[in-house]
């Protein structure tokens, strides 16, 4: 049985209560020199929470002084999602990324990339550990991963995120524990990793049923065996403050609600609404701020990340448990939900990623899905990734993930980009993540296009009418009318030398609307 945390201050001896671990504690620079080049690392982390501090710095040093040399020192980055600067921002400045996945936000990274400098591969967030256990990814050598404690009998507590954690730990060959003493004892509890998951073809159903239900252990697992090395940190996790709602966000999250009031009214769902996923951005917490002045109570969500919006439906009581893989606050909201994290373990439940992003549990629950989006076209189809179709923003996370399986896929946008020299409704996306076939709602600023029981034709009037911003509807207007009189076919009208030709000129010109306009 395990031995829960001492209750005295955290420091960081009294987090490594195993004394077989104990004996492997060594410093980030010895822990980092273990690490050979060309290998891949699974690493913890999910929107700046829970990633290794200490380790990745100390390989960012080594790879630059090997590079100086002249050796191609490079390793490849696997993680839940995106991390914080002393991991993907500091190996991407150091070259020291040979291919990252699945998913990342960093500037130096998201520069390193769209140069053509570092391979990147983005995949569903609920795909990864899949992919990783059948070897579609290759070997896994080392697994990184920041814990909040080892118990005594070498159980770890996991920090303020779980993503792949135990995917990584299993498939590794060895593994190295970051402990950090800056995550709060309290969060001990508050994960549930799931290890019933079969291999293929003996795969059984997952058994959960509601958003607060635990079906696995708090703890991860790791043979003892494998543990190379366990370095004692103390730095706090670091994540983006969230912009304060602006008008637009105000609008969207609006329209979101007065939607989702209809439908109950409708009958087609309860007034407690379904589990809700929101993703990540500023709109997406805008909406969840929303929710705390509707008349909706008893709320749950089904979700990735705990953002500030979150934690305040929870402080009012509207929201009664949420289920997520990480947090993902504001600074300022972080220290306050530290202060009280007893309170938060009974409410907020912290799982694997496969499990948080699993279709079958999803489709289940009946989850809404809200998800940010570059642009949506006329027809529905939505990019959440590419701007002007070749440079990546962040990754399609695991928005692909709610779209598909979930009840209702609503994607939203304010309907003009970059001071209103783009439209986000376009004629034709310049890259599709979520194709029409899952995009139930488009809602912009301007207003709300819910998509259900339309066609393409039906859709593309509905989009321009209620999404697209007034500078831009007659021209998208004038584009479907010719579209529907000269396209080869009618059932999704395009004239093909023209549907991308206003994301070319915003390349050339700097504007989306031709000179003339
Ligand atoms: N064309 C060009 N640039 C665009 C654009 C468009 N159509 N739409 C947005 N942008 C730019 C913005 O101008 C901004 O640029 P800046 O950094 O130079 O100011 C940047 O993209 C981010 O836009 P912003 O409006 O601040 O976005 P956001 O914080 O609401 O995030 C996404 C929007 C789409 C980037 C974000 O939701 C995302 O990464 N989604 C994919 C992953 C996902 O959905 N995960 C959810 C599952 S948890």
């Amino acid at each position: 049985m395990a031995t829960t945390i001492s209750p005295a201050p955290p420091s960081t001896t009294s987090r490594v209560l195993n004394a077989r671990l104990a004996s492997r504690i060594m410093s980030a620079d010895e822990a980092a020199s273990l690490i050979n080049f060309g290998t891949r690392i699974g690493m913890s982390g999910f929107t700046g929470a829970g990633y290794p501090k200490a380790v990745p710095l100390a390989l960012a040093r080594r790879i630059s002084d090997a590079n100086l040399r002249g050796e191609k020192a490079q390793v490849s980055i696997f993680t839940g999602a995106s991390t914080g600067p002393e991991l993907d921002g500091a190996l991407a400045r150091a070259g020291g990324i040979q291919l990252r996945l699945p998913y990342q936000s960093d500037p130096e990274t998201r520069k390193r990339i769209n140069a053509g400098e570092m391979e990147y591969m983005d995949i569903h967030l609920g795909h990864v550990a899949q992919y990783v256990e059948n070897g579609f990814l290759g070997k896994m050598d080392w697994a990184l991963i920041e814990v909040t404690a080892i118990l005594e009998d070498g159980l770890l507590v996991p920090s303020s995120s779980v993503g792949n954690n135990r995917t990584w730990i299993e498939q590794a060959e060895k593994v190295i524990v970051e402990v950090n003493a800056r995550q709060p004892a309290e969060l001990e509890g508050m994960h549930d990793i799931y290890y019933g998951m079969q291999p293929l073809p003996n795969r059984q159903p997952i058994p959960l049923t509601h958003s607060g239900q635990r079906i696995g252990t708090p703890y991860l697992r790791v043979p003892l065996e494998k543990v190379a090395g366990v370095v004692l940190t103390d730095s706090p996790d670091r994540n983006s403050p969230f912009k304060a709602p602006d008008v637009s966000s105000r609008l969207i999250a609006g329209h979101i609600l007065e939607f989702l009031t209809a439908e109950v009214k409708s009958g087609r769902i309860p007034s407690s609404l379904l589990p809700l996923q929101s993703g990540v951005g500023n709109i997406a917490n805008a909406v969840l701020f929303g929710l705390l002045e509707a008349r909706f109570e008893d709320l749950t969500a089904y979700t990735e990340v705990i953002q500030d919006g979150m934690i305040e439906l929870l402080r009012s009581g509207k929201l009664t448990y949420a289920s997520a893989t990480a947090f993902s606050l504001s600074p300022e909201m972080m220290e306050k939900v530290n202060a009280e994290m007893g309170y938060y373990r009974e409410r907020i439940v912290l799982r694997p990623q496969e499990i948080s992003n699993h279709p079958e549990i999803i489709r289940r629950l009946g989850v809404i899905g809200m998800n940010g989006m570059i642009e949506a076209d006329i027809y529905g189809n939505v990019n959440s990734t590419h701007v002007m179709g070749s440079r990546i923003q962040n990754g399609i996370g695991g928005s692909g993930d709610f779209a598909r399986n979930g009840y209702l896929a609503i994607f939203m946008a304010p309907s003009t980009a970059q001071k209103d020299a783009i439209t986000t409704i376009v004629p034709m996306v310049s890259h599709v993540d979520h194709t029409e076939h899952d995009v139930d709602v488009v809602v912009t600023e301007q207003g709300l296009a819910d998509l259900r029981g339309l066609s393409p034709r039906q859709r593309a009037r509905l989009i321009i009418e209620r999404c697209a911003h007034p500078d831009f509807r007659s021209l998208l207007l004038d584009y479907q009318e010719r579209a529907e009189r000269l396209s080869f076919g009618k059932h999704t009208p395009h004239l093909l030398h023209e549907s991308l030709s206003w994301h070319e000129r915003y390349v050339r010109t700097g504007r989306m609307r031709p000179a003339a306009d």
